[in-house]
């Protein structure tokens, strides 16, 4: 950080396809200040997340159409960040806060936005915070324990399962007593399930038939699908649904670069042939209950029985090249990013 100078990364053209350090612009200026209710903070770590590209839009679609962040405006990101200044009756100097603000040195907030600012509770560093027990965790979590609603046996298959959501998810679904097979893209991720997370079976989607696999190691079909990249395994899982099947939508990453967008599922019928459930879940209406999943994961995180698995990247520098990572499936778990001088995990 530069003393007294804020540095930023700015929106500065919208991608044609993918996403690169292109799409943004480095600039430093001032340090910002805060009016009546807003706050300051200095930000200390990053997440990132895939529906960012949203945030970035398309070239060619207007910003009205496409919701995202006007040009010449700071990309942001969910990040916790230290309340340094405040003029906003809900926080004070000090306090350690989970929330979404640009990737820049310091930012001015009213703490509003996709998910309002919240307090990190004490003792939970903030890779956790960001991770395990941020928004990511908060969908592995309720994913997998209300919206599959598991049952000790049941054969649990995941798509993404080396990712954020889903390095957390195989686990507790293993927790749960489920017999569970990750679907992931390359040796080091399938290596990490199956001597990591402790998964039955892990098929790297890359070398792999993954439709093949599937019929190999769910003989009597699949009782849980947790859904994270949207692709066509979802038709893979939906034509191998067991009788009272579910199938968690949690994201589609496959999707969200594609113009036009591929059609929806196919075998969407087999979910009446086999009196089936298909739900999605949004983990930031889940906050009011992050209490809830945190106090079910500290234990596991602490005890080491749920392993935080995160892919840390240093110095804002590297904001645009982090979230570039996602969508070549470079990260393995959760693609943080830590500023130069912020403390450690
Ligand atoms: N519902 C909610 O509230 C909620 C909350 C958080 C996240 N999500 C969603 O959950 C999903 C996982 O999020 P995450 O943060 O854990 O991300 P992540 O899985 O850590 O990272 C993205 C991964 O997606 C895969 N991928 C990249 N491009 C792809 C493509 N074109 N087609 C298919 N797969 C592709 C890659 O994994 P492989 O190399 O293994 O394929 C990549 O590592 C995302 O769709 C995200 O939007 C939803």
């Amino acid at each position: 950080m530069t003393e007294g100078m804020n540095r930023q990364w700015l929106i500065a053209q919208r991608p044609e396809s993918e996403i690169s350090e292109s799409n943004f612009r480095w600039t430093e200026g001032p340090i910002p200040t805060p009016e009546e209710g807003q706050f300051l903070a200095r930000n200390l770590w990053y997440s990132f997340d895939p529906t960012q590209r949203f945030l970035i839009g398309r070239a060619g679609v207007p910003e009205a159409e496409s919701g995202a962040i006007p040009l010449g405006q700071p990309m942001i990101g969910f990040s916790v960040s230290e309340v340094v200044e405040s003029r906003h009756p809900g926080f004070r100097a000090g306090d350690r806060i989970h929330c979404q603000l640009g990737w820049e040195d310091y930012s001015v907030s009213d703490g509003l936005g996709f998910a309002p600012a919240y307090r990190v509770p004490d003792g939970v560093p903030p890779n956790w915070a960001l991770g395990a027990l941020g928004i990511t965790g908060l969908a592995a979590y309720f994913g997998v324990t209300e919206v599959a609603r598991p049952k000790s046996g049941e054969t649990f298959v995941i798509s993404g399962a080396a990712g954020g959501v889903g390095s957390i998810a195989v686990q507790l679904a293993k927790i749960h007593g489920l017999r569970v097979i990750g679907i992931a893209g390359g040796p080091a991720k399938c290596d990490w399930l199956r001597q990591e997370a402790g998964v039955d079976a892990a098929i790297d989607h890359r070398t792999e038939d993954v439709g093949r696999r599937l019929t190999e190691l769910c003989p009597d079909g699949i009782d849980i699908f947790f859904d994270n990249d949207g692709g066509p395994t979802l038709d893979l899982a939906l034509d191998r649904l067991r009788n009272g099947g579910r199938v968690v939508l949690c994201g589609a990453t496959a999707r969200y670069g594609a113009v036009p967008l591929p059609p929806g599922p196919i075998n969407y019928l087999q979910l009446v042939m086999v009196n089936g459930r298909m739900e999605g879940l949004l983990a930031r209406d889940y906050l009011p209950r992050l209490g809830e999943a945190a106090q079910a994961m500290v234990p596991l995180l602490r005890s080491g029985r749920l392993k935080s698995k995160e892919d840390i990247v240093v110095g804002l520098r590297n904001a645009p090249a982090a979230l570039a990572r996602l969508y070549s499936g470079s990260n393995v778990g959760k693609q943080l990013l830590r500023m130069e001088d912020a403390p450690g995990e």
